[in-house]
């Protein structure tokens, strides 16, 4: 299938999900490798990753999201971010990346924050429990290392407070019983950008969440050309098919270096 309308002129927008991190050693969030064990008893992501788990157990919570993020940063970004980077260095301000990673690889990578949504996101900040404030403030290298199961210790508690009120500070990511909004997740940015998009390419995700999906809907509905880059299949490479866009079913390096060829050469 002809990637040629990628090099036509207008936002492109770049949809992530866990898959592109995939390469960089980073377990995608419904791998087998999201358990965590709490006393007797395992945990899947699903649970531990909730508004309600931080209310019962914090230390635990705090614990596995800063085990997840010292492997995060352990990652080196792959070819797959370097492409996304150059992405942007070609089409500037037409170009949009929103990604539903946590893990910072993007920004490491030097895609900017400007144009770059963290619509779930970064493990790398953490910020007020309580909401007394709306600034997120980042953990820098405080933490690292942190392992399996390694407990926090008295003085991390007393470092994982608001700066300001003392509540439990909280990390800076959307949780599952809780709703996206657009002061923490840009999602009234993302939605309109979908409805402009003359492209929308999609990398690595299973299509699992909803301001994803919804902007997949929404740039399909107004003629927008979709890619989806995934070795299995998904709801964005279905949709594509159905729209006659293309879904190139290998993995985020390989399928995104076809994709940022496409734009410089049609
Ligand atoms: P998932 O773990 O649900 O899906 C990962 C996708 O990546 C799958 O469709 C795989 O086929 C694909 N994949 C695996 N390796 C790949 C590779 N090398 N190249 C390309 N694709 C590959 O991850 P997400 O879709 O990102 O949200 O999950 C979305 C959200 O679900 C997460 O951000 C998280 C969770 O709910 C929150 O925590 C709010």
């Amino acid at each position: 299938m002809s990637l040629q309308r990628l090099a036509m002129p207008g936002l492109r927008i770049f949809l992530t999900g866990a898959g592109v991190s995939a390469e960089s050693g980073i377990p995608t969030f419904r791998g087998a490798e999201g358990y965590w064990t709490v006393g007797a008893r395992e945990y899947h992501p699903q649970e531990l990753a909730t508004h309600y788990a931080f209310t019962q157990m914090p230390e635990e919570v705090w614990a596995w999201y800063l085990y997840r993020r010292a492997v995060c940063r352990a990652a080196p970004p792959n070819a797959g971010h370097l492409a996304l980077v150059e992405a942007e260095r070609l089409l500037g301000e037409q170009f949009l990346l929103v990604t539903q990673n946590v893990d910072g690889l993007h920004l490491r990578a030097g895609n900017s924050r400007e144009r770059t949504f963290e619509v779930h996101g970064n493990i790398d900040y953490y910020r007020c429990s309580e909401n007394c404030v709306a600034e997120h403030f980042a953990l820098g290298e405080g933490f690292l290392p942190f392992a399996k199961d390694q407990k926090l210790s008295a003085e991390q508690q007393a470092l994982l407070r608001c700066p300001r009120c003392q509540a439990w500070a909280r990390p800076h990511v959307l949780w599952f019983d809780e709703c996206y909004n657009e002061e923490f997740y840009r999602y009234d940015s993302s939605r309109t950008a979908a409805a402009r998009a003359v492209a929308l390419i999609s990398v690595g995700t299973s299509g699992a969440t909803n301001l994803p999906v919804q902007m997949g809907y929404i740039a399909a509905q107004r003629g927008a050309f979709l890619v989806d880059v995934n070795p299995e299949q998904n709801p964005f490479s279905q949709l594509a098919q159905q729209q006659g866009g293309s879904w190139l079913r290998e993995s985020a390096s390989t399928g995104l270096g076809k994709v940022v060829k496409a734009m410089q050469h049609g």
